[in-house]
């Protein structure tokens, strides 16, 4: 079905088709060709991180993340049940288990207040989720870790521009995954990267990239053949896609401030509103810069979520819900039976809001119309209903 309003819609910055042909006409169309230097420079700049390396999406850069720590069937990983399948899976096929964590009801992030209570002998790493773009509490998560020496990864894929305490996501663990799928903020339809910031671990991660051979070291002329010396998969995407990106990348600036005013749009029309009806809206913590990805509303109860998007599918407006719940899925059951009721409860009554760079006053205007009207209609909903 056609949406008038779909969810999502890839916006153009500009530059993408010139810096397509400019890569065709370089002739080098595989991965870690001019345009994937340049993006290279920019995020390292922009994460002020020793090294950053493109990859074929964030589920590849967490992949690359869960070899570089050799997580293996000795190993736990905490993460939140609240999140993309990727997060999880990532550490699964290296054998790890996964423990599911319940996330906080009001940023929706990991709940760092439990923590510490996940924490065993065997517990490798923390992979925090920057719901929305905004920190989880990374004084308190990088603390625990810290003092159970534990590494912390951050999953990144909402979060790109995003800021705790004036430090940019992404730059809190010795390793971050960010998103360039085509929902994304900025995107080149697939892709990802993996921010670096413990420089022990860039030379492994550079060899993870290139299927476990050593061709960068070849490359900068370190070595005069290059082999296989460590394992790895084909994690690098074509300059054609690094072409794409870095246009994206060059508007970085514009494509915030679009996106800054969708959000604001939301915020100031919904706000009252949401008072009024018992309705959860995004929560900020002061101490964070959120990267205005996207939009949801928390609704008083499933019936109430499922009718609504009901109604604004009926005026062609498409809204989605989220995560269902990791630790009920078939294959998060594996891990053992979990207790996350916020996650639970949260998963059933959020709905996502059509959110991209260039939704219009008149467009929102219309959403806001549709979900105001609906809440008009006199149905009483209450909390668990
Ligand atoms: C929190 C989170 N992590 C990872 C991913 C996977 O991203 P990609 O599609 O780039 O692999 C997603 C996808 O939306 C996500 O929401």
């Amino acid at each position: 079905m056609d949406f008038r309003i779909p969810f999502n819609r890839p916006c153009l910055a500009g530059n993408e088709y010139k810096y397509i042909a400019e890569a065709i006409t370089n002739g080098q169309a595989s991965g870690d060709g001019p345009f994937t230097r340049r993006c290279h420079e920019l995020l390292e700049r922009e994460f002020q991180a020793p090294k950053v390396l493109l990859t074929t999406s964030c589920t590849h850069a967490l992949e690359m993340a869960a070899i570089l720590l050799n997580c293996g069937p000795d190993d736990e990983i905490i993460i939140p049940s609240f999140t993309f399948v990727s997060t999880a899976n990532a550490f699964a096929i290296r054998g790890a288990g996964i423990v599911f964590a319940d996330i906080r009801p009001d940023t929706l992030n990991l709940d760092e207040r439990r923590l510490e209570s996940f924490i065993t002998k065997r517990t490798k790493a923390i992979v925090p989720v920057h719901y929305a773009g905004v920190a989880c509490e990374m004084d308190t998560i990088c603390d625990i870790a810290r003092r159970h020496g534990v590494r912390v990864v951050e999953d990144n894929a909402h979060g790109l521009f995003a800021r705790y305490k004036g430090k940019r996501t992404g730059t809190f663990g010795c390793l971050s995954a960010q998103s360039f799928h085509e929902t994304k903020n900025i995107s080149c339809g697939e892709g990802g990267a993996l921010v670096v910031n413990d420089p022990n671990l860039a030379e492994r991660a550079m060899i993870i990239r290139e299927k476990g051979t050593n061709r960068s070291q070849f490359l900068r002329g370190q070595v005069d053949k290059y082999t296989w010396v460590d394992i790895g998969s084909s994690y690098l995407p074509s300059d054609l896609l690094a072409a794409f990106l870095l246009a994206q990348l060059e508007s970085r600036e514009e494509i915030q401030r679009k996106r800054r005013r969708v959000w604001e749009y939301y915020w100031r029309h919904l706000q009252g509103w949401a008072k009024e009806h018992n309705v959860g809206l995004p929560f900020v913590p002061s101490e964070c810069e959120q990267s205005y990805h996207m939009f949801y509303l928390i609704l008083p109860s499933l019936e109430c979520r499922q009718a609504l998007m009901a109604q604004l599918k009926e005026r062609g407006i498409l809204s989605v819900f989220h995560y269902v719940p990791l630790h009920l899925s078939a294959m998060g059951m594996k891990f053992g039976a979990r207790e996350c009721p916020v996650t639970e409860n949260v998963s059933s009554r959020l709905l996502r809001l059509p959110f991209y760079n260039d939704l219009t006053d008149d467009e929102q205007g219309e959403i806001v119309a549709a979900i105001t009207d609906f809440f008009g209609q006199k149905r009483v909903y209450t909390p668990g209903a």
